[in-house]
């Protein structure tokens, strides 16, 4: 048979291939962008906050006067941004009253393992409870898999750097239909250290996840292969191997939307939540002049100084702070969002249309000094990691060294404290994420980091044939956590691994 880096070949893009939709999609920059909602806790006392989530079907308007049913997280897509400060541990309860099993994963979450989203730790859907046997008869007959519980209290203690983080799901072989369908909300952390900036806030702070998605001729969500797992070979398409592609840019849910801003200094919060679309973000004025891009913060957190771009790449799940000066812009002209790796309609992701003046604002120089700084000389262990396509199981998949994902094999053992440096190695384009522990970029294709590598990562966004070196500490906690790619589909084909910690 062909090999999977054969098969990919036959498809136009090497990370992945086009859904088109099939019903009539509206005109760009009409709908205005939502404001994902934010989440109030049921209760704050004891020391933590308490909030409660039912993960429920939901019919929305994604796209104007057209009905789409997705899985939400208490409703809405975005699910419901959660609002927490460093240090104050939050317990989300969820409920899950889905069709199937689920997980969440608190992703750039410090988090104990047993609250981590293990693929396997399952929340069962509220319909199965008392029968056990539907769960097997699901082909979950793991023990570990079998859980009684339709709900679940994920404990997060959240002792880490102010930064956006998001919540999505993460079950075995499942994680790219279900965030697909639409189980993804973001997690805003704040910390002394970033008040003291006295950055844009209120209206002037703007969280932008932006995914695609694909539309049937009924406005439901199109998506190539609904169970890979079982559909064998013929049933895991070219577009699901490569990372599927939707055709229709949504940012906080709704399509190529508009934003009224002044003229002031904005702060947007980006994360690229698609399941296999990379993009490079531009923002262009009417007169075609781009306004750079401010990056104040990365993944995990505030750089030690801002880094300007005039065009930005963001790999799937990765998540940049940057701030924008509408200050030059004539009142009642539009800046676009572009991105540079689209085509057609996918070139576009947003509008910003300035509506009125607004008040100067100084953008600082010098941002956090809280930094770790890891020196090459104290990591005590170096490894190498290659994700590559290959064969698991007789059928295409994507392995690291070789090795599809099997959720009862340690990949990695490391030591508490442990500082590492890992040389990853790609075939094709593929964002590599870590859970529990933040990394610095050391190098990039032999050569220094890029400008957007700046600052304290969990997702590095290598791109095809590109080697690159991380470095970092593995604190926090013993337990067994996971490293995987990040393009949705390739983690369910098998591009994850355990590291365990001791
Ligand atoms: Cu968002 Cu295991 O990841
Ligand atoms: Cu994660
Ligand atoms: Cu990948």
């Amino acid at each position: 048979g062909l090999s999977a880096a054969a098969a990919l070949s036959r498809h136009p893009s090497a990370t992945g291939a086009h859904l088109r939709s099939t019903v009539a999609l509206p005109p760009a920059f009409t709908a205005p962008l939502p404001a994902p909602s934010v989440l109030g806790p049921v209760s704050t006392s004891d020391g933590a906050d308490r909030y409660e989530i039912t993960q429920r079907e939901a019919t929305l308007e994604v796209l104007p006067g057209i009905s789409t049913p997705m899985w939400t997280y208490g409703g809405t897509f975005p699910g419901p941004t959660i609002e927490s400060r460093r240090g104050r541990p939050v317990i989300v309860t969820h409920h899950n009253e889905l069709p199937v099993p689920t997980v969440v994963h608190l992703h750039g979450g410090r988090t104990p393992p047993a609250h981590d989203g293990y693929p396997t730790d399952l929340v069962l859907p509220a319909a199965w409870s008392g029968h056990g046997q539907h769960a097997r008869s699901h082909g979950m007959a793991d023990a570990r898999a079998v859980v009684t519980d339709t709900r679940r209290a994920y404990e997060f203690p959240l002792d880490q750097r102010a930064t956006m983080l998001w919540y999505h799901d993460h079950r075995m072989d499942f994680t790219a239909p279900a965030i697909w369908c639409g189980l993804a909300g973001l997690h805003v952390v704040r910390d002394d250290v970033e008040d003291a900036l006295d950055l844009p806030r209120g209206d002037h702070e703007v969280p932008m996840m932006i995914a695609d998605r694909a539309f049937d001729a009924d406005g439901r969500l199109a998506y190539p292969a609904l169970d890979p797992t079982l559909t064998g070979e013929p049933g895991v398409t070219g577009a699901y191997l490569a990372g599927v592609l939707g055709d229709v840019i949504l940012v906080n849910g709704a399509p190529w939307p508009v934003h009224e801003v002044d003229t002031g200094v904005y702060r947007l919060r980006v994360l690229n939540g698609s399941n296999a679309r990379h993009y490079e973000l531009e923002a262009v004025a009417e007169n075609g002049r781009p306004l750079p891009l401010i990056q104040i913060g990365a993944d995990q957190g505030l750089l030690a100084a801002p880094v300007r771009h005039e065009r930005l790449p963001v790999a799937p799940a990765e998540r940049y702070d940057v701030l924008i000066d509408f200050g030059g812009v004539p009142v009642g002209s539009r800046v676009r969002l572009a991105n540079r790796l689209g085509t057609g309609r996918t070139a576009d992701v947003m509008q910003f249309h300035v509506v009125r003046r607004g008040a100067r604002a100084r953008i600082p120089d010098t941002l956090a000094d809280d930094l770790p700084e890891w020196s090459r000389s104290r990591a005590t262990v170096t490894r190498d990691l290659a994700f590559r396509a290959g064969r698991m199981n007789g059928r295409h998949g994507w392995l690291i060294d070789g090795r599809p994902f099997d959720p009862g094999r340690t990949d990695i053992t490391t030591r508490l404290g442990d500082i590492e440096i890992w040389r990853l190695v790609a075939d094709v384009h593929h964002p590599i994420h870590l859970h529990l522990v933040g990394f610095r970029v050391l190098s990039r294709g032999g050569a220094a980091p890029l400008p957007h590598d700046a600052g304290l990562k969990d997702t590095i966004s290598l791109r095809p044939g590109e080697s690159a070196e991380i470095i970092t500490r593995f604190d926090g906690y013993r337990g067994r956590y996971l490293f995987h790619c990040h393009n949705a589909e390739h983690e369910d084909m098998g591009m994850m691994a355990n590291l365990e910690i001791v």
